[in-house]
């Protein structure tokens, strides 16, 4: 289990995918939403510089004052960074196109690989009474990545239900072993969700039954289906469930938290 010299506080899960569009950030703010409709209050970091989560979530661009980037580069303290949602018991650490040059500045700093971590585990965060933070890591494998995988205690991996999904899964398993080796050994797999599921689709079925033959238990037994309301909702900076609750990809997120909390 977790490390007893780590102060009490939130679990930390980073949302990691190095490929593009395969539902992290769909993921981060909907399990985040289904989390705190189970009573959980959770803290969703934004490391993508496209900062697809704060704007999601609603955080205009000119209220972004302080970012990511101030927590990992200008030692900013998370409790100045983070912003209420318009989504009860959800809070964000915003993200701007600043971050984009914070994995060049993080290669000549000592620290790089610790920042993250070293924000999100300070002895403060343990009072603001979050169970969960939920990281939203950018697609690539860069540094911003190895700091969430540093700073979390588990990986949460969204696998898009298309060809070629599992390609691209050594390489991240690579990189969670080397910071297992190097600066985090007690991290693990959450699980892996399939997401943009088609139902009506062979293909889905089979990356399925490709993914669960190679992976095992890890692979939620939840799906995400293909739902337009789930892309529909961020243009209203909403989570699905509160844009359409009854929709099948709401009813997916909430299983998905559901299977998740039963885990713990
Ligand atoms: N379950 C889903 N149903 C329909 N569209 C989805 C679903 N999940 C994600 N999308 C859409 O796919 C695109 C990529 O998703 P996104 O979460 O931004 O991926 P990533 O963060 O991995 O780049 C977005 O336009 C998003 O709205
Ligand atoms: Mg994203």
């Amino acid at each position: 289990m977790s490390d007893p010299s780590r102060p009490r506080g939130p679990k930390i899960i980073a949302i990691t995918n190095q490929k593009g569009g395969v539902g992290k950030t769909t993921t981060a703010i909907n399990l985040g939403a289904a989390l705190a409709a189970n009573q959980k209050n959770v803290l969703l970091v934004d490391l993508d510089p496209q900062g697809n989560a704060s704007t999601g979530l609603g955080i205009d661009i000119r209220d972004r004052d302080h970012t990511t980037y101030d927590l990992l580069l200008e030692e900013a303290p998370i409790e100045k960074v983070l912003k209420p949602t318009s989504v009860e018991r959800v809070w964000i650490a915003p993200a701007t196109t600043d971050l984009s040059s914070a994995d060049i500045e993080l290669v000549s700093n000592e620290k790089r690989i610790h920042l993250l971590h070293d924000a999100l585990r300070a002895p403060t965060v343990a009072d603001l009474g979050m169970d969960f933070i939920l990281i939203d890591c950018p697609p690539s494998l860069n540094l911003l990545t190895v700091n969430a995988m540093v700073a979390a205690d588990s990986v949460l991996v969204p696998l898009q239900s298309e060809f070629f999904a599992l390609e691209g899964l050594s390489q991240l398993m690579l990189t969670i072993r080397e910071v297992r080796q190097t600066a985090n050994p007690d991290l693990r797999i959450e699980g892996v969700a399939l997401t943009m599921y088609d139902f009506r689709n062979n293909l889905s079925k089979q990356v399925e039954a490709d993914a669960r033959e190679n992976l095992g238990n890890l692979v939620f037994k939840t799906v995400i289906p293909r739902n337009v309301r789930v892309s529909e909702a961020p243009s209203f900076a909403i989570p699905v469930l509160e844009y359409e609750p009854s929709s099948k990809g709401s009813q997916a997120y909430l299983a998905l938290a559901q299977e998740l909390l039963s885990r713990e």
